[in-house]
C-alpha cells in the first residue's frame, strides 16, 4: 500500500479527542456550538430555495446579493467598510481562515499567535508549511501583552492572528489593545487575519473593535467571520472574509481552486440570516444568563479560579488550586458525568480547563452539581 504525504506527520487535530460524543449520561461542556435551533426565517429561506431548484453551479465569491448584505452588515455593525466585490463567502469561517494563512504567509513564514488560542490555527499553520509563534497573552486576565508581541516580531514575521472575543478564553480585547496590535503591524509591515466570528457576542463595556475598522488597518486586515455562532448555522457551513483587494482576488483564486463555492441554495439563507437581528438578541439574552450561572456555580467550587469571561461563550478557569493537572481534572470530571476541555492540548492552556456555557440551564445545573458532589468529596 502506498505512503500517504509526510504532510500529516505529527499534524494536530486541536480539542478533537475531548469533543467525542460521550455516553447520554454525560453532560457536555465542550461543544462550541449553540445550544438553540436555527431560526425559521433562515430554514423556511434555504427549503423555498430547494424547491424554486437552485441548486447548480454559480458566481464563486457567493451571489451579488449575498455579498452586499455581508457589506452592508458589516458597516452597520462593526464600522468596516467594504463593497460586495470585496467579500468571498466560503464553506464555514475555517475555510475563510484557511485561505487568509494561504494569502499571508509562505512555507517558513512565522504567524503570531496569541496563546492560548483557538485549537485549530497552528495545524492549519502547520498544515500549509507556515511556523506558528506563540506569544502568550496574561495570564490574570488573558489580554494581549503589546511588549511581548513586540519581541516577537522577526524578518520571518508576516502575520498576526487576532481572535476577540477569543476562544478560548472569552477574553474581548480592548479598543486600546486592537489599536496597539494594529501599530506594531503597520511599523513592520504584517497582515493581520482577524478572526471575529464571535464579533456579536461581547458581555462587558466596551465594544468589539475590528482592526479592518480604524485608519491604516483596512489595508493590511484580513476579516474573517461567518453564521455558524450567532445565529445557530454551525451545520450549514457558511463563513465570509473581507479584505483589501489583492488578499480579496487570492481568496477567490483558492475558492475556485478547492471548494468553488458554498451550496447555492444556502445564499439566500444565510442573506436572510444577516437581518434576523432579534433571533441574535434573543440567543445573546440566554447567554448571558448561562454566563453568570456557570461563572458562579465554578468559582464557588473548591481550587478553581475564573477569569472574568468577556464574550463568546467560553469560560477558561485555573485548576491549578486542586492540586490536579488539567487532563487528571478533565479525565476525574469525565468520570463525574462532565465533559469538558483540558486546556493544555493547546499552547499555553496548561492548568486550565475550557468550558462552554452555549449548552442549556439544565445541563449547566446538573454539571455543576456532579462537579461539586466529585470535588468535595476527594
Ligand atoms: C475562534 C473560532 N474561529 C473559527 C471557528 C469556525 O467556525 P465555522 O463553523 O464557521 O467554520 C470556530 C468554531 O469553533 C472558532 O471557535
Amino acid at each position: 500500500m502506498p505512503e500517504i504525504s509526510s504532510r500529516f506527520d505529527g499534524l494536530g487535530v486541536g480539542f478533537a479527542p475531548y469533543l467525542q460524543p460521550p455516553g447520554p449520561e454525560v453532560v457536555r461542556w465542550t461543544v462550541g456550538e449553540p445550544g438553540f435551533s436555527t431560526p425559521d426565517e433562515i430554514l423556511n429561506a434555504a427549503i423555498k430555495e430547494l424547491e424554486e431548484g437552485n441548486t447548480k453551479y454559480t458566481r464563486g465569491a457567493g451571489s451579488m446579493e449575498l455579498c452586499q448584505a455581508v457589506a452592508d452588515y458589516l458597516s452597520k455593525h462593526h464600522d468596516i467598510v467594504v463593497t460586495a466585490e470585496d467579500v468571498v463567502v466560503t464553506p464555514g469561517a475555517k475555510q475563510a481562515m484557511l485561505y487568509s494563512f494561504l494569502i499571508t504567509t509562505m512555507p517558513g513564514d512565522e504567524a503570531i499567535l496569541l496563546a492560548p488560542s483557538w485549537a485549530s490555527y497552528e495545524p492549519m499553520l502547520e498544515f500549509i508549511g507556515a511556523v506558528p509563534v506563540h506569544v502568550p497573552v496574561r495570564k490574570e486576565d488573558f489580554h494581549p501583552d503589546l511588549q511581548a508581541i513586540r519581541d516577537a516580531v522577526t524578518d520571518k514575521t508576516r502575520m498576526i492572528l487576532l481572535n476577540s472575543p477569543c476562544n478560548p478564553t472569552g477574553a474581548v480585547f480592548t479598543p486600546d489593545e486592537i489599536q496597539g496590535i494594529l501599530d506594531i503591524a503597520i511599523e513592520h509591515d504584517l497582515w493581520i487575519v482577524s478572526d471575529e466570528i464571535y464579533s456579536r457576542m461581547v458581555w462587558v463595556d466596551w465594544p468589539h473593535v475590528s482592526p479592518a475598522a480604524l485608519p491604516g488597518g483596512k489595508e493590511r486586515t484580513i476579516v474573517v467571520n461567518g453564521w455558524s455562532k450567532s445565529w445557530a448555522m454551525t451545520g450549514m457551513r457558511l463563513g465570509f472574509l473581507t479584505g483589501p483587494r489583492n488578499a480579496v482576488k487570492a481568496a477567490v483564486k483558492s475558492q475556485a481552486n478547492s471548494a468553488s463555492h458554498v451550496p447555492t441554495f444556502m445564499m439566500e439563507a444565510a442573506r436572510v440570516a444577516l437581518s434576523c437581528d432579534d433571533a441574535v438578541m434573543k440567543f445573546n439574552r440566554e447567554y448571558r444568563k448561562r454566563r453568570v450561572m456557570m461563572r458562579d456555580g465554578l468559582s464557588a467550587l473548591p481550587g478553581i479560579r475564573v477569569v472574568e469571561p468577556e464574550g463568546a461563550f467560553y469560560i477558561f478557569a485555573d485548576i491549578t488550586g486542586t492540586g490536579m493537572s488539567d487532563t487528571e481534572f478533565a479525565d476525574g470530571a469525565l468520570e463525574a458525568g462532565v465533559q469538558l476541555i483540558p486546556a493544555s492540548l493547546v499552547t499555553g492552556g496548561e492548568g486550565f480547563i475550557r468550558v462552554s456555557y452555549a449548552t442549556d440551564e439544565e445541563a449547566i445545573e446538573e454539571g455543576l452539581d456532579r462537579l461539586r458532589n466529585w470535588l468535595l468529596d476527594e
